[in-house]
C-alpha cells in the first residue's frame, strides 16, 4: 500500500495543446479497448462472458465518440476535418464507383446499362441511373 500522499499528483496543469494531444491518446485507448474486448468475445463460447464483454465494448465505443466530441471543442482544426469527413468519404465512394463503372463493368464505351447493374445489391444504384 503506497504511503506517499503525493503519489499520482502531476507537477503542473496541461496546456490547451497538450490537453488536445492527451484526448487523442484517450481516443486511441478507447479504440484499442474496443478491439481487445471484441477479440475476447470472438475467442470464447461462454455466453455470459460474451454478454458482459459486449456491454463493456459498447461503452468503450460510446467513450470514444464522447472524446471525439471533446476533441472537436479543444481543436477547431480537427473539428473542421471531422465535420468535412462524411462529405469527403461520400465523394470518394461516388468517384470510385464512377471509375469502376467506366472500367469495363459498363456496356459499350464504359457506360452503365441495365446489364451492368446485374450482381449489385438492391439499393446500390447511383443517382441518375434509376
Ligand atoms: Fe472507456
Amino acid at each position: 500500500m503506497p504511503t506517499d500522499p503525493f503519489t499520482g499528483l502531476v507537477p503542473r496543469k496541461m496546456t490547451a495543446s497538450e490537453l488536445a494531444r492527451a484526448i487523442r491518446l484517450d481516443i486511441q485507448a478507447e479504440l484499442d479497448a474496443t478491439n481487445l474486448y471484441q477479440a475476447h468475445i470472438d475467442a470464447t463460447d461462454d455466453e455470459r462472458a460474451k454478454a458482459i464483454l459486449a456491454h463493456i465494448r459498447d461503452e468503450e465505443k460510446e467513450h470514444a465518440a464522447e472524446f471525439v466530441e471533446l476533441l472537436k471543442l479543444l481543436d477547431p482544426d480537427q473539428a473542421t476535418y471531422l465535420d468535412e469527413a462524411p462529405g469527403d468519404v461520400a465523394q470518394i465512394i461516388r468517384e470510385a464507383r464512377g471509375a469502376a463503372a467506366g472500367q469495363g463493368t459498363g456496356g459499350p464505351e464504359g457506360r452503365l446499362t441495365v446489364g451492368s447493374l446485374l450482381g449489385r445489391p438492391q439499393g446500390e444504384m447511383e443517382e441518375g441511373y434509376a
